[in-house]
């Protein structure tokens, strides 16, 4: 028994916010954003409230039920992945099980950043192979411009990310030709402050920044902050490294590779590995161009455009892979 992708889509906020646009805010331009990641806009929610991570991520979850042409109370588990959650606890997931009115079934969160959706995805997986569950909504959601310092204070993180969700409905199937054939999750913590935000979180202090007025909070702690450099080296070896356990096994050949569905970093990242791995431009799908990076969400979002788009078709090999913050990165490979 193998566990595949039933149905999948996508949602992301209406509001594009061009490199123009983060002009008029903070010293930086369009060249310097394309030439150092690609991107051209990104999606902001904004900071009114109106859509949540879990709103964002309940539209995707709809789009990928009808898309899977099953009824919504066939779904027995929820698994949520976010950097950007609603409430610093609970989590999305149980969020998202209310606004969908599913019965009392189980909603786990995952906090592994770039890397939720794989996480997410290997997890339930796992449950579907071991018969715990048949039909698990995994979803990957983020709504980064409510936590983006959008001055030029913060132009080495705020420019790259994006808002969005995406969503996939992983279930049980007895064709052994399809599904997720090998998943591998990584961690090294040793490098968990290179990518990280320290607000709300019982290290740097929070309480002092609530209830003391005089307290002089740290930036680099209240917003996300990037070693950029060192997280660009350590990715485009670990990317490979991911993507080619995964192949190794599953016995299959990276010859018969359709696409690979690089979480969307940076447009220099993909573009590396895919001259490291000796890939064709037809090999590899990038969005990020026009979403920026958008965390949990950027896999199941490119994947589901791919798919869309005609660019994969049922029974291709298709390879998904992460890095970012923790460190965590890992691999998926199936035949969708
Ligand atoms: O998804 C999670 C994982 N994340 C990643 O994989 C991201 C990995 N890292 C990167 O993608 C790149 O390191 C960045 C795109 C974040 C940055 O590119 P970089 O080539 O590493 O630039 P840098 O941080 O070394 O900055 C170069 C210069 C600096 O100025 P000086 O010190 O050389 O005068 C920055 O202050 O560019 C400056 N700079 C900017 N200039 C205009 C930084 N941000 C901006 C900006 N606009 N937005």
């Amino acid at each position: 028994m193998k566990a595949v992708i039933k149905g999948i889509g996508h949602y992301v906020p209406e509001r594009v916010v061009t490199n123009q646009d983060l002009e008029k805010l903070m010293d930086t331009n369009d060249a310097w954003i394309q030439e150092r990641t690609g991107i051209e806009e990104r999606r902001h929610v904004g900071r009114n409230g109106s859509e949540t991570t879990s709103i964002l991520g309940f539209k995707a979850a709809e789009k990928a039920i009808e898309n899977a042409k099953i009824d919504k109370n066939e779904i027995d588990f929820i698994i949520f992945a976010t950097l950007s959650p609603d409430l610093y606890f609970p989590g999305g997931g149980v969020l998202l099980q209310n606004y969908l009115e599913l019965d009392t079934i189980g909603a786990l969160d995952v906090r592994n950043q770039c890397s939720g959706f794989i996480y997410a995805l290997s997890t339930a997986n796992a449950f579907i192979k071991s018969g715990m569950y048949k039909n698990i909504l995994v979803v990957g959601a983020e709504n980064h411009s409510f936590g983006l310092d959008m001055t030029t204070r913060g132009r080495g993180v705020s420019v790259i990310f994006g808002d969005g969700a995406g969503a996939v409905i992983l279930g049980r199937s007895d064709d052994e030709s399809r599904g997720i054939l090998s998943c591998n999750m990584h961690s090294e913590g040793k490098y968990a402050e290179e990518l990280m935000m320290g607000f709300p979180g019982t290290k740097y202090g929070w309480v002092d920044l609530m209830l003391n007025e005089d307290f002089e909070p740290d930036y680099d702690k209240i917003y996300p902050y990037m070693n950029g450099n060192f997280v660009f080296k350590h990715a485009v070896t670990r990317f490979p490294e991911a993507i080619l356990e995964a192949f190794e096994d599953a016995g299959e050949s990276i010859e018969n590779l359709k696409m690979l569905i690089p979480h969307q970093a940076n447009l220099r990242i993909s573009q590396f590995i895919q001259r490291q791995m000796g890939l064709r431009d037809d090999q590899v799908f990038n969005n990020i161009m026009k979403y920026g990076n958008t965390t949990a969400a950027s896999i199941p979002i490119a994947l589901s455009e791919a798919i869309s788009q005609g660019k994969i078709e049922q029974g291709d090999l298709i390879s998904l892979a992460a890095f970012g913050s923790g460190f965590t990165w890992g691999s998926v490979l199936l035949r969708y």
